[in-house]
């Protein structure tokens, strides 16, 4: 994805070609871009071999995970209609894990029924169901348990997850409880231990935090486990300042971890594999002027893309067409919902803009179209998978029929 010389483009096509042919708002996701972070991944992580289970919620589109899929990823589902997409889309059972504080009984004996890989435990009463389900159905089934390891992920308070006062996983006391009574299940044969301590994680010491509880709660559980899931967190570079979570190291401390124990890694990568390959097309409908800046109201809103409304979160904004002038202005852009967190952000020195006029709303892969919603009406985007010179509708604009 890059300006080639002025017009941006996606692969092989550019952007105004494909605002011209699906209208806008409209999200693209560059095929060869989830290939390379796929790969880049793997390369991180080598020594590792981890089982790679892309995170559902970042991004459900059925043809995206076919993609993934045949990119050899299993899948992190967190509801029965995530692990409905993953199998549809071809993701083996062997390869999903499931994670979750609310399971439901219906949930569960589908998830058991299909046989997938492991379901991981985040209560005492989770685990009664799961084995009482198991039971019903006459199987012994893998279990894990998550772990809060009241860790600060050092990430947005709101995407936090493995703080003591969070809702994730359980403490250490009931964790060694659950060990105990899993090893004496007929019907439960334990796996896994798991944690998940946030998102869009971007230094290392939470991570380093993170195994050195768990390598504590383990030595006092006296057992091995198979598996240990670190679930996913791994931030992207949103703002392009080159600040990164340092992979190799992570990849380092995991190795040491790992010394000495037979326990194999699986990941739960959502933003990561997904977030930088995605793109927003947006149009400006007007152009107002206000007392201390100009607004720019596009035709995208916060419920096609709620990250910034909900977390202050910034996405780069970019022209579709570099025209090298500058505007004096402060440019605030915004959508046309009626409320005042409908905005993306406000950016001084932009280029001139003028009404009818496209701009990207940048790194909107994961947590894009996922969070998106019907307010105000407002039917859904369409989403469209590039190819190189290919352009494929991968889910279609909902039409004002579908909603009323
Ligand atoms: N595993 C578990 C158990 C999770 O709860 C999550 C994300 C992931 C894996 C994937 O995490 P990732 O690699 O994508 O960071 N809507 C927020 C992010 C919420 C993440 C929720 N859990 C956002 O837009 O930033």
């Amino acid at each position: 994805m890059k300006y080639k010389k002025k017009k941006f483009f996606i692969e092989n096509l550019s952007v105004n070609l494909l605002a011209n042919k699906f209208k806008t708002p409209c999200y693209c996701y560059s095929y060869n871009k989830i290939k390379e972070n796929i790969i880049d991944f793997n390369n991180n992580f080598k020594k590792i071999k981890p089982l790679i289970c892309f995170s559902v919620k970042a991004n459900p589109n059925k043809t995206i995970l076919r993609e993934i899929c045949n990119l050899g990823l299993g899948a992190d589902v967190v509801s029965i209609g995530e692990l409905m997409v993953a199998l549809k889309s071809g993701i083996k059972p062997s390869k999903i894990v499931f994670s979750g504080v609310g399971k439901t009984f219906k949930e569960i004996d589908y998830a058991l029924k299909k046989r997938i890989f492991l379901i991981n435990a985040e209560s005492k009463s989770e685990v009664l169901a799961i084995e009482k389900i198991a039971k019903l159905q006459k199987k012994r089934v893998n279990i894990g348990i998550r772990l809060n390891p009241n860790t600060d992920a050092k990430t947005l308070r709101q995407i936090s997850t493995g703080k003591k006062e969070n809702k994730f996983g359980v403490s250490e006391n009931i964790f060694l409880d659950l060990v105990k009574y899993i090893r004496n299940s007929n019907n439960l044969n334990l796996k896994c231990l798991s944690v998940h301590i946030g998102s869009q994680i971007l230094e290392i010491k939470p991570y380093q935090k993170m195994l050195s509880v768990l390598e504590k709660a383990i030595k006092k559980s006296q057992f091995d486990f198979e598996f240990i899931d670190l679930g996913g967190g791994i931030g992207i570079d949103y703002q392009n300042t080159n600040k990164k979570l340092n992979l190799k190291k992570y990849a380092s401390i995991i190795e040491k971890f790992l010394k000495g124990k037979k326990s194999k890694i699986i990941f739960e990568p959502g933003r990561s594999i997904i977030g930088n390959t995605g793109i927003l097309i947006s149009k400006i409908i007007y152009i107002k002027e206000g007392y201390k800046k100009d607004f720019i109201i596009l035709d995208t809103a916060m419920n096609d893309l709620m990250r910034p409304a909900l977390y202050n979160a910034r996405h780069r904004i970019i022209p579709s067409i570099k025209n090298f002038s500058k505007s004096n202005k402060i440019y605030e852009f915004v959508g046309p919902i009626c409320e005042s967190t409908d905005k993306f952000s406000s950016i001084r020195n932009f280029q001139k803009l003028k009404e009818g006029d496209l701009i990207i709303i940048c790194d909107v892969g994961a947590y894009g179209m996922s969070l998106s919603s019907n307010y105000n009406l407002r039917p859904k985007p369409c989403e469209i998978l590039i190819k190189n010179k290919n352009s494929q509708i991968i889910s279609k604009r909902q039409s004002l029929k579908d909603l009323i």
